[in-house]
């Protein structure tokens, strides 16, 4: 059987201009559509706009424009956004296209059929932002967690859905299927959740309140209520019942959400799927909220970030990368330009773009910018090379598929800089001094390889930079073998004789721009000099044999480094490498922050204990050998070993360095 896969991003509401948030479950959705099409399957990705009930009519009003007028405005900034992000849905749904109504009407006398949905008078608190009633456990101190503001209380006749009536079984069915709900951490909430009693789910409004529906089909009297309808685009896009689509690409389901509508798509959507005999989708997955300032962005708190503005400040590219690569799934992840302008420095222009540059600057200089014939030999480094290139790929690949796109990108980052170390070391500007044309040829065409793969990596999450990186490497794009899978366990290299670029300029390095323009005059100049300058850095990264330039640096970039006085509060061995110590350090934060650090030879923890240190605080944490640290302590290489860098006197913890 064909395979198949199924992508959605919730449906919008069109009580709010598209922003950052939203972009990002887009093109999150759009990575995982074309990841999937590059393992040859079918794909399907459904986006669109969820257009009726109360605050949708009161944003209409508001401007006063009649709802259909207002819904059609703001759906068509959202359906007109995604392609200038490079996103290809498939389908744009919106809850007012006649087949989606028909749809649901049809869902509806289903349960109603089934004896699932009764008559009856219902008061409770009741947010409008999230278009639920909320149990007094789930408020904080009164509040919807996600708007923070109170609920109203409304106490109104309507029909109710018997939700209560598959509580038991959806508990079981998550417990036993625990890929179901993912991350863990969510799934565990809701299965906290579902340890309560849950209460039936209110599905419908009366006319004479509201009228901006779909209307019930048992009863003319009363339109349904935003979730009965809203959820059930996922499968009215699809022609439920009966629609081709519908028998394809439902058992491929995953629904991609933030954790604001989780309850809504773990209990109220499988319950509702249950009565009406419809088998559940596949996954829900859910990620954290990006915020801004500590704080959710969101319409209703006004710190929104545009995306296309930040498109025609720093490049798509760039974006795009961004967004998936600092994300970590299911966790919280903080916006800011400089974050941005960062992680594209670091990651792209430094480690990646540097990589394809002296690679086809290389092949242009010493092979006429052709491929060699691909090796028939290899030595220990190339192999090793080799081993990287399918470990780190295929970390990448099980990273993607679980929806961690930071992880599979860190996996990727550090197959880069492997391929970028095995050109440092096999230094192929000496072999071709040395005459040694053989052992060249081997070392470029395995950079070459590398390229290739890395370029393939990159298309589902910059589809552009992709397509470029392929056209520098001669790769015929028309008839591209495009299978991800096997690319990463076979080792592919460039036909012989295949003419590659002779300059790579991907990802020239980018500044901050903040909204206090410069003069474009100087702006130019200083971005000529910054290109130079990391020009410069790449010689000596290049031929440091034939040269001593060193980097220079503007005091803006040392700026950027968080260096202060910490404390070593305490120190312990690390857990599964020697040369490793833990410690616990109070850099004046309020709590202590775990650093690992490179001082066994020289420190036992007891040394430690008590000692002011030079912590640079910055550093984004990583792990060291299973152990996450958050900075680094400086120390010194001297002629007798490993020496603390300290300060001398009348410090405390917390105190900048400059
Ligand atoms: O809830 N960080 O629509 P909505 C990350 N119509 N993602 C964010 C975000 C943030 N700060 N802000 C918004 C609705 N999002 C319903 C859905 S589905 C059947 C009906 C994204 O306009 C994220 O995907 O409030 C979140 O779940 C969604 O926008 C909420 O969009
Ligand atoms: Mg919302």
């Amino acid at each position: 059987m064909e395979e198949t896969f199924y992508i959605t991003t919730p449906i919008y509401y069109v009580n709010a201009e598209p922003h950052l948030g939203h972009a990002y479950t887009t093109i999150l959705a759009d990575s995982l559509g074309r990841f999937h099409k590059m393992q040859g399957k079918r794909t399907f990705f459904l986006t669109g706009t969820d257009e009726h009930g109360d605050k949708i009519m009161q944003s209409a009003r508001e401007r006063g424009e009649g709802p259909q007028e207002y819904a059609d405005r703001v759906s068509r900034q959202f359906r007109e956004l995604w392609p200038e992000l490079d996103i290809e849905y498939d389908r744009f749904i919106r809850t007012t296209d006649p087949d989606h109504i028909a749809c649901v009407q049809r869902f509806l006398q289903r349960v109603y059929d089934q004896g699932d949905i009764y008559f009856g008078e219902y008061g409770g608190y009741y947010c409008f932002g999230c278009e639920r009633f909320f149990t007094e456990k789930e408020l904080e101190e009164g509040n919807c967690p996600d708007h923070q503001k109170p609920p109203e209380y409304i106490q109104e006749t309507n029909y109710f859905f018997r939700m209560s009536r598959y509580q038991e079984w959806l508990r079981e069915y998550i417990q036993d299927n625990p890929d179901f709900i993912q991350p863990e951490r969510y799934r565990r909430e809701v299965l906290a959740m579902l340890r309560e009693p849950l209460d039936d789910l209110c599905i419908s409004r009366p006319k004479s309140r509201l009228e901006w529906g779909i209307e019930l089909p048992f009863d003319t009297g009363y339109v349904t209520y935003v979730w009965f309808d809203a959820l059930l685009n996922y499968i009215s896009a699809l022609g439920w019942p009966d629609g081709e689509d519908f028998a394809r690409f439902w058992p491929a389901a995953h629904h991609l959400v933030a954790k604001d509508i989780i309850k809504p798509h773990a209990i109220f959507w499988p319950t509702m799927l249950r009565s009406a005999g419809v088998p559940l989708f596949r996954g829900l997955r859910v990620h954290g909220y990006w915020k801004v300032h500590e704080e959710k962005m969101s319409k209703s708190l006004g710190n929104v970030v545009r995306p296309l503005e930040l498109r025609s400040k720093y490049g798509l590219d760039a974006f795009r990368f961004f967004l998936l690569r600092e994300m970590q799934f299911g966790h919280d992840g903080s916006f800011s330009e400089e974050g941005l302008i960062g992680r594209f420095n670091a990651d792209l222009a430094n480690d990646m773009g540097n990589l394809f540059s002296r690679c086809l600057a290389m092949t242009g200089k010493y092979l006429g910018a052709k491929a060699p014939a691909p090796p028939e030999s290899f030595q220990a480094e190339d192999e090793e090379l080799m081993r990287l290139g399918r470990d780190y790929l295929e970390k990448y690949l099980q990273s993607f598929e679980a929806v961690h796109t930071a992880e599979a990108l860190e996996w990727l980052m550090e197959f880069v800089r492997g391929v970028n170390k095995y050109i440092d070391t096999s230094a192929p500007w000496s072999l071709y001094k040395q005459g040694h044309t053989q052992r060249l040829e081997t070392v470029l065409a395995l950079a070459l390889a590398s390229l290739r793969r890395i370029a393939l990596a990159m298309r589902p999450v910059m589809p552009d930079a992709s397509y470029a990186m392929c056209r520098q490497l001669g790769l015929d794009l028309e008839h591209l073998d495009l299978d991800l899978r096997q690319e990463c366990s076979k080792w592919i290299f460039l036909p012989e004789g295949t003419q590659v670029a002779r300059k790579s300029n991907l990802f020239p390095r980018k500044e901050l721009k903040l909204d206090r323009e410069e003069p474009a005059q100087n702006k130019q100049a200083s971005e000529k000099q910054q290109q130079k300058k990391a020009g410069k850095g790449r010689a000596k990264n290049q031929e440091s044999a034939e040269s001593e330039q060193t980097w220079e640096i503007d005091f803006a970039d040392f700026q950027k480094l968080d260096l202060r006085v910490g404390r070593v509060e305490g120190a312990s061995p690390h857990p599964d490498a020697d040369r490793l110590l833990q410690l616990e350090v109070d850099a004046g934060e309020g709590s202590t922050r775990q650093i690992v650090a490179g001082l066994a030879e020289a420190y036992s923890p007891r040394d430690l204990v008590g000692r002011y240190v030079t912590v640079l605080a910055n550093l984004k944490p990583r792990k060291l050998r299973g152990v996450t640290s958050h900075g680094m302590v400086l120390a010194v290489h001297g002629q007798e070993g490993l020496s603390l860098l300290t300060p001398e006197s009348g410090v405390s913890p917390g105190d900048k360095i400059s």
